[in-house]
């Protein structure tokens, strides 16, 4: 059943990627857009790759969401051919608007199985029975409509996307699996088992150690003096880098760190040709997010199609800003909590540095169980007059019947806000004075999605 599903994608992608090659070979500008984030910063930087090695040019924006009036706006641009990634899907009826062709690579959910008009070749794994969540990220389904051009290298890139959506934590499975044969076949992509510990070539072992949350370390992930704490009760150095250590220390690191999480150990990916601070996939994806989340989108895409060195310096910067701020984010959680209501928590802040961080602390705060892992969360900021609402739950609660994404874009439309996302991880925004109102529908739904 899967082959059969895989294999109707592929095919889509691949009309796709007949589409693409036509219009590069018109010498058309292909006008790329993309979403701000880990996934979606990598996926234009797949088809701008893609793009650039056919000898075409392309012209790419990233945004944080597709606004109607935005899309309007792309739609009414000279262009020959739109090339949408990981957004899209939602917009399908607007798309009308042009008689360019376009292309829409995305894994959001749709329920829009209408066939869209002929100029559209819409990409995405919902169609076709497949999970936009755990099967293939925005990244994928964009190597994927470039995979015919036979750059098996980009399968690295492709991955990036995977684990910044959190793909890839419980094994890498469908889709993301054939894009990692890719990857390892054509020699792009290293598999080991090893250590699972972030930043483990740049920071103190015990910092890095902290700084750990796929998997959740009990008393040492976003805590520096419980990590500390731990390293002295065992006897380890702690002041310098993984690598530094001696061998009998790293043997009984893994061995205790088992004992804490067994799934510490585990499959490693990484990328042997890239710099450094890149070669470990999921913390490449890290320093994506950390470009996306402070609105440096071009360094982030820099970094995907070429200038790395330099841009790689700024954004290593920002992720260690990004860092520290989590941490401190994650000490408000411990101290202050959520608030709770029947079936949901959420946590509400108008706090300028915290509001960065609120999607990320909610996805954490589940992981390291500093909230209620049975209770979705909603990451609230105030924006002004409106609130932006990070919803984030964990595969229990989903297999539990919960839909984070069904449930938001359902309760932000009745408040003329908009919504949507994934049943794991979701979004909306809804105006201030509807906040609670907004709460109290999304609490409700909830309940029913879990027969409560
Ligand atoms: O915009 P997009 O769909 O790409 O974003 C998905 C978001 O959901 C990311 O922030 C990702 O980290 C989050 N996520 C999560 N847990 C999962 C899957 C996704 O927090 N299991
Ligand atoms: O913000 P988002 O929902 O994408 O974060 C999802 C997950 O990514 C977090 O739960 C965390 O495990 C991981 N993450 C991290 N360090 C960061 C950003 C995200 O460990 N700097
Ligand atoms: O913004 P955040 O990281 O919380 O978004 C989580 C998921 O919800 C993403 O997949 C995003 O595309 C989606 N989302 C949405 N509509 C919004 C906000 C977020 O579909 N208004």
């Amino acid at each position: 059943m899967i082959q059969k599903q895989q294999h109707s994608l592929l095919n889509k992608a691949e009309e796709a990627c007949e589409v693409l090659s036509k219009h590069i070979k018109k010498d058309n500008v292909v006008r790329i857009i993309s979403h701000n984030d880990a996934d979606g910063i990598s996926a234009a930087g797949v088809v701008c790759n893609a793009i650039s090695r056919q000898g075409g040019k392309f012209h790419v924006t990233i945004v944080p969401r597709l606004k109607d009036n935005v899309l309007a706006k792309i739609l009414r641009e000279k262009y020959k051919l739109f090339f949408f990634c990981d957004m899209g899907s939602a917009s399908l009826s607007k798309m009308g608007k042009t008689r360019s062709d376009v292309i829409i690579a995305d894994h959001h959910q749709t329920r829009d199985s209408e066939e869209p008009k002929e100029n559209i070749t819409h990409v995405n794994p919902h169609l076709y029975g497949l999970d936009g969540t755990r099967d293939v990220s925005a990244s994928g389904v964009s190597y994927l409509t470039v995979r015919p051009m036979e750059y098996r290298d980009l399968s690295s890139l492709a991955l990036v996307g995977a684990f910044g959506d959190m793909q890839c934590t419980d094994g890498i499975t469908s889709i993301n699996k054939t894009i990692l044969n890719d990857g390892v076949d054509s020699g792009a992509i290293e598999v080991r088992e090893d250590l699972k510990i972030a930043y483990k070539s740049q920071e103190p072992i015990y910092k890095a150690l902290s700084y750990t949350f796929n998997p959740a370390l009990r008393g040492i992930s976003g805590d520096e003096e419980g990590s500390m704490a731990f390293f002295e009760r065992v006897g380890i150095s702690y002041g310098i880098k993984f690598e530094e250590l001696g061998n009998e220390e790293k043997d009984l690191l893994k061995e205790e760190l088992i004992k804490i999480n067994p799934k510490i150990f585990g499959e490693v990916y990484s990328i042997p040709n890239e710099i450094p601070e890149l070669r470990n996939i999921e913390d490449y994806s890290k320093v994506l997010d950390a470009c996306g989340k402070n609105k440096k989108h071009g360094v982030g895409l820099s970094i995907c199609i070429g200038d790395r060195e330099s841009s790689v310096q700024e954004a290593e910067t920002l992720l260690k800003t990004y860092r520290e701020n989590l941490m401190k984010s994650i000490g408000w959680i411990k101290r202050e909590g959520s608030i709770g209501m029947e079936n949901i928590q959420y946590i509400y802040t108008d706090d300028k540095k915290r509001k960065k961080v609120m999607g990320t602390l909610a996805s954490i705060g589940i992981e390291i169980e500093i909230l209620d892992p049975e209770k979705p969360v909603l990451g609230i900021s105030r924006m002004d007059n409106i609130v932006k609402i990070s919803g984030r739950t964990s595969m229990e609660m989903v297999e539990r019947g919960v839909n984070l994404g069904v449930a938001l874009e359902a309760a932000s439309k009745s408040f003329n806000g908009n919504g949507g996302g994934h049943n794991v991880a979701a979004g909306a925004v809804v105006p201030y004075k509807d906040m609670e109102n907004f709460l109290n529908i999304v609490d409700e739904m909830v309940g029913e999605q879990i027969g409560a």
